[in-house]
């Protein structure tokens, strides 16, 4: 197939010459861009607010913009700055501590990111949650993370089973009329009135930050630790490939209950002085747009299924906005098919970047970048810094052009440091000797670029956010008609992936559409939306090893119409 290739953007950029800067770069150097170069002690949130809220020519910047359909606000850094030290102060008086795991539960709001930053200043870790998820998904999340308390609003606090998490003991509501009794704390009301003067805890650079759970194959969701180091390779990366200058106007789609939403929602846009966006609410094309226009985004950064869609409301809608001062456009998460290149080309006249990386990796290992050539269909190139490979199954790499596993060099800055309870898994990762492997295949070709072929494993990536199906098929199988169950990712145009169930059920079961329907509702109430299949297929019978596991490649198979392989461990 013949590769599209589209030269550089013209402009003034961050890395204006990416052959010179993987030759000569070293990681230590950034450090000294921050003041925890000289004391050793550090804490990010100091350095993505205070920092800025102390210079006098930064301190009035905007640093926020909130707007949903109620709400419209906007935030200096020295407003940022008194805010997140309010809400450390709310949670200190609460008794949170350093190491702490305190979750965040609520819909995006100015609110979420005070708190997020002000558990941090506290040096607690801090466990982002996506706000749909249903009771089942919070409960595993807190009670495998120990979480000693939540922030959330007063209409998603029946989804936190208080009374089955021992370890949860402060519950920080969102809401009016809040009353406060043993455990509870009225946030907004306490927020309005604590000092804005906070003594940050500084803590060392391998000090625990975030918790963000994630799904595997395999297993329960798992808590990947990320530490305050974190930020050397957020503040670079938002640098050279977001490209952020400080008076860009920065506008990240994703929900910081997902790790794009932390690291680039938060971290990476205000490490570097810049303007950050966020809009509350659904998705819908007019409003995007109207975003886009409203703020003067210069730089957006969202996902392939987000771009898919604006596509498929037409080219005609484009033309009511004003998107002039837009300059720079990024996505990450699923494949990002050439089509959708070309059409961003065609109608913002700008390259759409690709970026790859994982909640594991804390911040971007692959990507384009302005000042280079983009091949369309490919993920780019490795952060200079970083060295990203191909390898077999032994570890070996591979020369260009053939197809492994993508793996990076173990000791990257934001490298995730552990599984929450979990070493066991966690070293899973680093088996061949050196190397990450990441669970995804690629190849290279002799230019450096990477180019994605696929999970390795069985993990469902739907509208760019990661699913696991164990999860799915465990609370598949606590439905009462619910025999046997085995989840895939079946391929969609707009979504990448959907969810697809096949289900077996127990005995005096008819398979009706309205069981199917019940079904459904059950996973979406039990679990959170994104999580619902959308595709539910009854069989007698589900395909499993000797063993009883259920074999997912079949299913996979059988849906695809493909051969379906090696059957030898199949029972029967
Ligand atoms: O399969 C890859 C896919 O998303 C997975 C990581 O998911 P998550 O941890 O939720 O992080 C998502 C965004 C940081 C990867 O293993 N993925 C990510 N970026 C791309 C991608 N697949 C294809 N192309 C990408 N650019």
């Amino acid at each position: 197939m013949k590769v599209q290739t589209l030269p550089p953007q013209n402009g003034n950029f961050n890395l204006a010459n990416y052959e010179e800067t993987a030759k000569n770069f070293n990681w230590a150097d950034v450090e000294k861009e921050f003041s925890w170069h000289q004391t050793g002690k550090v804490n990010i949130a100091y350095e993505t607010i205070d920092r800025h809220a102390e210079n006098p020519k930064k301190k009035d910047q905007i640093a926020l913009y909130y707007s949903d359909a109620n709400r419209d606000e906007q935030y200096t850094y020295e407003d940022m700055k008194k805010m997140t030290n309010k809400a450390a102060n709310v949670m200190k008086d609460a008794g949170i501590q350093k190491g702490d795991r305190v979750f965040i539960f609520m819909p995006r709001g100015p609110e979420l990111y005070f708190a997020l930053l002000g558990a941090v200043k506290v040096g607690a870790i801090v466990g982002p949650l996506f706000e749909a998820f249903m009771e089942g998904a919070v409960k595993s999340r807190l009670e495998d993370s120990e979480a000693k308390a939540i922030v959330t609003t007063s209409e998603l606090l029946d989804r936190v089973p208080v009374n089955e998490l021992p370890h949860l003991d402060t519950l920080f509501i969102v809401g009016d009329n809040v009353s406060e009794e043993e455990g509870k704390v009225d946030f907004l009301t306490r927020l309005s009135s604590a000092d804005e003067n906070f003594d940050i805890e500084w803590v060392d650079r391998e000090d625990g930050m975030i918790l963000h759970y994630t799904s595997g194959s395999t297993g329960k969701p798992k808590g990947v630790l990320h530490v305050h180091n974190v930020m050397i390779q957020q503040y670079q990366s938002a640098k050279w490939v977001l490209d952020l200058k400080e008076d860009d106007v920065f506008w990240c789609t994703a929900d910081p209950g997902w790790v794009t939403g932390t690291s680039y929602g938060i971290f990476g846009p205000w490490l570097v002085g810049a303007t950050n966006v966020v809009r509350g609410g659904r998705f819908s094309p007019q409003d995007w747009y109207g975003t886009l226009e409203k703020y003067k985004v210069s730089v957006w950064y969202s996902a392939p299924t987000a771009f898919r869609m604006l596509m498929s409301a037409g080219d005609e809608l484009i033309k009511e906005y004003d998107l002039s001062p837009l300059r720079h456009i990024l996505s990450v998460g699923e494949p990002l098919n050439p089509e959708v290149v070309r059409w961003g080309e065609k109608v913002f006249n700008l390259r759409i970047h690709d970026t790859w990386w994982m909640t594991e990796t804390g911040a971007l290992i692959v990507a384009n970048y302005p000042s280079e050539p983009i091949k369309a269909g490919s993920m780019g190139k490795a952060l200079p810094g970083i060295k990203v490979a191909i390898v077999d199954d032994q570890g070996n790499e591979l020369p260009p052009n053939r197809m492994g596993n993508l793996a990076i060099e173990k000791g990257w800055p934001s490298m995730m440091r552990a599984i929450w309870n979990n070493e066991e898994k966690y070293n899973s990762y680093f088996e061949l000797d050196g190397w990450y492997v990441s669970g995804d295949s690629a190849y290279m070709d002799e230019d450096g670029y990477v180019w994605f072929q696929g999970r390795i494993d069985d993990v469902i990536m739907t509208a760019g956010e990661r699913v696991g199906p164990f999860e799915v098929e465990s609370k598949l199988l606590e439905h009462p008609a619910v025999a046997e169950a085995g989840v895939i990712g079946k391929p969609d145009p707009v979504r990448g992936e959907i969810i697809k169930a096949f289900v077996a059920l127990l005995e005096g079961n008819e398979p009706t559409d309205d069981l199917k329907e019940d079904i459904r509702q059950f996973v979406k109430k039990g679990l959170a939306a994104h999580a619902a299949p959308r595709e539910i297929e009854f069989r007698d019978k589900l395909p499993k090893t000797r063993s009883g596991k259920i074999m997912r490649r079949v299913l996979k198979a059988w849906e695809l119409d493909l051969p379906t392989g090696d059957l030898s461990t199949m029972e029967d």
